[in-house]
């Protein structure tokens, strides 16, 4: 390789530390929460395949992507496409790819903490029982009056940013690797108990149905932007996090290989997140297009209908804060890395100052669920709505597509086979058919799709 072969901000441990902190990373909110519930309100199943071909074909290839220029670089996004770019003489505009992601970062991370601290929220309500037994109307009733106390919503999400700040501020392998090594592996074995209640719920053969139906009169044009947005923010593409994750990959793991177990974790999460929660769903007689509340009511009120819901229903949303805890850690990196880099700076006055910055962004999204509810920013677009809008739906496909395109076109073969470990045969070939074509025209297609559709 023709760089550093470690990073000054450490390296992972293993390949499979790497697949773990990826895997950290990509499963969060967006399997838990928000699949599921745009899944719900995209009509089921149709949605599902849509989302399914845009992981492999465009979310896999960019993925490959981000890990490969990162392990080339060893820095930062934003430095790492500076040196690239410097060294193999291309324009210093695809340094912008670092930017915007940058940006989007703090965006993203802002809404992400006050998210993740609805089910730090939700740890305390299902220990203390207060769900136990509860109707729908009360389950509902507890989540609206949770959003409409914003002092509340401002607490979890302080506590939540303070942990983020925490586990970033003491590095790469102290920090972050200590933190998924105990996260992920306890997050699939709950996932699968709580498949197995799914499972002999009354509402299994419903909720699989409306997993896998194809209905595909109940898609529209934006769906499909959806379900690629949705791909991009759940395998944490197209701001450059996989990037500066991939900066501290061991030059030995093979990055195809690598990205697909990664992807295929992501996926599996996702979909057996959508079996736990559709079955109950149906099997209580709720809606399924209900929208970001379909985790926060649904979840808690099966379990307080459930034998020892109490302690299932805490443990899962201990699960959840941990899901979600392992992809905030990853938003910050490439800013936290960059900041590092570029003034020396010591890693944990980063992360405080970082932190900082993305709760007051936060505030807004708070805001947007009581005060701010009736201010619409575009059409009817809430501050929040705007915000996750803006961030996965335009800025993470199109900083997706320049990546894909950099990888594609600018950087010549040597490096991408070196990295990939491929020679200049057929397989080369394929790489700049899916990364440098399928992928990035995908994106645009869709875009072109949604200005004049
Ligand atoms: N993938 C995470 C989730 O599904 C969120 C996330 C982590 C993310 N890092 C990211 C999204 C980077 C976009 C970009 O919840």
């Amino acid at each position: 390789m023709a760089t550093d072969t470690e990073s000054r901000h450490g390296m992972w441990s293993s390949r499979w530390l790497f697949i773990l902190a990826a895997a950290g990373s990509a499963v969060g909110l967006g399997n838990i929460w928000k699949f599921p519930y745009l899944a719900g309100e995209n009509g089921g199943g149709a949605f599902v395949l849509l989302y399914l071909v845009c992981i492999a074909f465009v979310g896999v290839p960019i993925m490959m992507a981000e890990v490969l220029l990162g392990r080339e670089g060893r820095q930062s996004p934003i430095n790492t496409m500076r040196q690239l770019t410097r060294q193999h003489n291309r324009s210093a505009l695809w340094v912008l790819i670092g930017w915007a992601g940058v940006v989007a970062g703090f965006l993203i991370l802002s809404y992400y903490v006050v998210i993740a601290g609805w089910s730090l929220f939700y740890i305390g309500q299902m220990a203390s029982g207060a769900l136990e037994g509860a109707t729908g109307a009360q389950a509902d009733a507890l989540f609206n009056d949770f959003l409409a106390d914003p002092w509340q919503m401002i607490m979890w999400q302080t506590i939540f940013m303070v942990l983020t700040v925490y586990i970033i501020s003491r590095g790469v392998v102290k920090g972050i690797e200590t933190a998924i090594r105990w996260f992920m592996p306890t997050l699939f074995v709950l996932l699968f108990v709580l498949l197995g209640y799914a499972v002999t719920s009354d509402g299994w053969a419903q909720g699989v149905d409306f997993m896998f139906g194809l209905d595909f009169a109940s898609l529209d044009g934006n769906s499909v932007l959806v379900a690629l947005g949705q791909a991009f923010f759940t395998l944490s593409l197209g701001m450059g996090a996989m990037m500066a994750y991939g900066a501290y990959v061991p030059n030995s793991a093979p990055i195809g290989s690598t990205v697909v177990i990664i992807a295929l974790l992501d996926t599996v999460v996702a979909v057996a997140a959508g079996l736990v929660i559709f079955p109950i769903v149906f099997a209580n007689g709720l809606e399924t297009g209900q929208g970001p509340g379909l985790m926060f009511v649904t979840i808690p009120l099966a379990f307080g209908q459930m034998p020892l819901g109490i302690v299932f229903g805490t443990i899962f949303f201990v699960l959840v804060s941990f899901a979600a805890i392992t992809s905030a850690i990853s938003i910050s990196e490439p800013a936290l890395a960059y900041l590092v880099e570029e003034y020396n700076a010591k890693r944990s006055r980063v992360a405080i100052s970082l932190g900082v910055i993305c709760w007051v962004l936060g505030i807004g999204t708070v805001l947007s669920f009581n005060h701010w509810a009736d201010v619409h920013i575009v059409g009817n677009m809430t501050y929040f709505d705007f915000v996750d809008y803006v961030s996965q739906n335009i800025m993470l496909p199109l900083g997706g597509m320049f990546i894909a395109l950099f990888a594609g076109w600018a950087l010549p073969k040597t490096v991408i086979g070196a990295q990939l470990g491929i020679d200049d045969g057929w397989l080369s070939v394929l790489w700049k058919i899916v990364c440098g074509i399928v992928a990035p025209v995908a994106v645009l297609i869709v875009f072109l799709g949604v200005l004049f559709g």
